[in-house]
């Protein structure tokens, strides 16, 4: 059977070795509080394009600076608050919700085949919040495009003291143009940039195309209701995505916050940065190949959340509802593949 969508009643604080005091990640909720399913918005709607973070114009900066000032000055108990934006990923993180039917089984949506669909989920309603705020229907994320040597290092739009964007929990070694290296783990490569971009365009081959020929490989291994937890991580889940979180957090910090663990990885306005990248490399995928096709099994396609939308409702959510990004009304600009051609 599917995992069901949570129980907010039942909302424990997040499994950590060193907790810090106020680790709380549950959504406010009242008991009672109406759930609605999720509808997709008009087929009239204007599509939104998302933009490589690094190539971002001076308009469009400013709108997204202006929306995320906007959301970090929402009341901390509205679920449209940055407070309450950010401890909804650490929400389903692990250790929080139990499997409904299953307590001593929690849902966590890493490490399994929930990974794509759930933070495709969390994008989608986080730039939709994001627009109501700035009344602009067209709002679109910016994605961070570290799969291109333009983008292989922090961008720029993130690293400044005086924007919103900015977070101070980083590491101060990895500030632009600090390359980044997609195979990061814990200590920097000691070797040129030339050769760390062209490092990375391998393994991004790998990752993409000769490791994602199965659907298993690339999304994640199955996980249904009453299955433990962490049954297999896909190929990008694994390698550029956890080393990018660890190369972004500070090392000085007791769990590499805020990007290095996933209970404060969200306070980092540039996880939505990473996370656009990462779904965007699910939408490429499919059209690598035509065998690269999404599950068909009910108990993914059926697999649900909630999240609240931009007017503050409960939704409930199905993997399915998610598969189709021009039905949720955005895309992604188009920025090449300079790895496809790069097999090591
Ligand atoms: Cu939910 Cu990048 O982690």
């Amino acid at each position: 059977a599917p995992i069901q969508a949570p129980d907010f009643l039942n909302c424990n604080p997040p499994d950590l070795p060193n907790t810090p005091p106020d680790a709380s990640c549950c959504p406010p909720y009242r008991d009672g509080t109406i759930i609605t399913d999720f509808r997709p918005p008009p087929a009239s709607s204007p599509l939104r394009v998302r933009p490589a973070a690094h190539l971002v114009d001076a308009e469009s900066l400013a709108k997204y600076e202006r929306a995320v000032a906007l959301m970090k000055q929402l009341p901390a108990d509205d679920p449209r608050s940055f407070e309450q934006q950010w401890r909804v990923h650490c929400a389903y993180c692990g250790a929080v919700f139990d499997q409904v039917g299953f307590p001593d089984l929690e849902i966590q949506i890493h490490f399994c085949w929930l990974f794509f669909p759930w933070h495709r989920l969390y994008l989608y309603f986080h730039e939709r919040i994001l627009g109501k705020l700035i009344g602009d229907d067209t709002f679109a994320l910016p994605f961070w495009n570290w799969d291109a040597p333009d983008g292989m290092s922090l961008p720029a739009i993130y690293a400044n003291g005086s924007s919103p964007l900015y977070n101070e929990r980083r590491d101060p070694a990895h500030q632009p143009p600090f390359p980044l290296d997609l195979d990061y783990s814990d200590t920097d490569a000691n070797i040129s940039r030339d050769q760390l971009i062209d490092q990375n365009l391998k393994i991004m081959y790998r990752q993409m195309v000769s490791d994602a020929k199965k659907r298993e490989l690339f999304l994640g291994q199955p996980y249904r209701a009453g299955d433990q937890p962490d049954t297999g991580a896909g190929s990008v889940e694994n390698v550029p995505h956890g080393p990018v979180h660890r190369w972004t957090g500070d090392p000085a910090q007791p769990n590499r916050e805020d990007m290095g663990n996933f209970y404060s990885a969200a306070r980092d306005p540039i996880f939505f940065a990473h996370h656009g990248n990462i779904d965007r490399l699910w939408h490429v995928w499919r059209g690598l190949r035509p065998s690269n096709t999404d599950f068909t099994d009910p108990d993914w396609l059926d697999a649900a959340f909630l999240f609240y939308d931009e007017e503050a409702r409960l939704v409930r959510v199905r993997v399915r509802d998610c598969l189709d990004t021009a039905a949720l009304r955005y895309t992604y600009q188009d920025v090449g593949l300079p790895w496809l051609n790069a097999r090591p």
